[in-house]
């Protein structure tokens, strides 16, 4: 982000089709011209403006302010993937560190971490700031949001450049409104929930929209902040709350009636790809890997 002494915000914004930068890019895009002058979105897709705005259009947003929005096409990165296959990803973020650096008005670099970096660690209470000693980081996804936060605590140590680090934790769907069905039909489904999520049955998920606009009220505070602070600036974005997931299941009629237990529903998964090998993707196939070994005792890396 870019923008200081009143004059407005230039944004690069990566990644601009995901579900929560979906939800960043539309506050952006609602705050006025004189505050945000630009916004470029770097997507991997060649199509990756008609995605965006089915993206806003399907979550019931308002339509993309073409004047304001650009995108720029750009390789990023996969959850699953081992952790030698994220160095495009740390070399991004090294790339767009530089860039803020070289910058004449060395705008604000806000990276979104995870909350996971710190699962293995066994700390109840894990430190808003950048931990040296959590050694025990399992898979590429986590270990490569750790070498981030790294790169960036060692960008505002040695330039005294202003940088956050925001962890996030679990993200869910946005609280049901009007233009939920429309959201749901637009998506593919197995026709079942699972009836329990076993040892990670007590959810704290963040509903998206929430997420967002907690995210923007950050970004407000860390650009509004005077430079050579020294440290980087960490947040983690947790749901004090933990429920059931048993009493979410009354809310989610509108995807499926019937529950199965977890071998069940991820053979229905497995299934659906059979089934349906042309349509387009039920988006938890991609984790399908994840969902067998979370879901076979004695066999969760989670
Ligand atoms: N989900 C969670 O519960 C959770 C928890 C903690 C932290 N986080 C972090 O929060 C952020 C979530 O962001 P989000 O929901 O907006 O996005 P997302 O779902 O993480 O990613 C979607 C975006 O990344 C692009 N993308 C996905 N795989 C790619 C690949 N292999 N190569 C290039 N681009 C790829 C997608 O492009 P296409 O449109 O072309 O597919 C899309 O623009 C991420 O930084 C994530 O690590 C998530």
């Amino acid at each position: 982000m870019e923008g200081k002494d009143d004059k407005p915000w230039t944004v690069l914004l990566t990644g601009s089709t995901g579900s929560l930068r979906t939800y960043i890019l539309s506050s952006l895009q609602a705050l006025p011209p004189t505050m945000i002058r630009k916004i470029y979105c770097l997507n991997r897709s060649e199509d990756a403006k008609q995605k965006q705005a089915a993206a806003l259009d399907v979550r019931g947003l308002p339509p993309l302010e073409e004047e304001r929005i650009f995108f720029i096409k750009a390789t990023f990165i996969h959850f699953l993937m081992p952790f030698k296959e994220f160095r495009q990803h740390i070399k991004g973020v090294r790339d767009f560190l530089q860039f803020s650096y070289r910058s004449p008005r060395h705008p604000p670099f806000l990276y979104i971490s995870s909350l996971r970096i710190a699962y293995f660690s066994n700390m109840h209470h894990i430190p808003e700031e950048i931990s040296y000693d959590l050694l025990a980081i399992a898979g590429g996804y986590s270990q490569s949001k750790y070498v981030a936060e790294r790169m960036v605590e060692a960008y505002v140590r040695s330039t005294g450049l202003p940088a956050a680090v925001m962890r996030v934790g679990q993200i869910a769907g946005p609280p049901p409104r009007e233009w939920f069905p429309t959201l749901l039909r637009a998506s593919q489904h197995i026709g079942a929930l699972l009836s329990t999520l076993g040892r990670h049955n007590d959810i704290d998920w963040i509903p998206v929209d929430i997420l967002s606009q907690i995210i923007m009220e950050i970004a407000e505070y860390v650009i509004g902040r005077p430079a050579r602070t020294g440290a980087s600036m960490v947040f983690n974005i947790a749901n004090p709350e933990t429920v059931p997931f048993e009493s979410l299941l009354p809310h989610l009629t509108g995807i499926a009636l019937n529950t199965v237990p977890c071998g069940e529903w991820v053979r229905l998964l497995q299934q659906s790809a059979t089934n349906r090998p042309t349509a387009p993707g039920t988006p938890g196939l991609k984790l399908l890997g994840l969902y067998r070994s979370a879901f076979t005792p004695g066999k969760s890396p989670f």
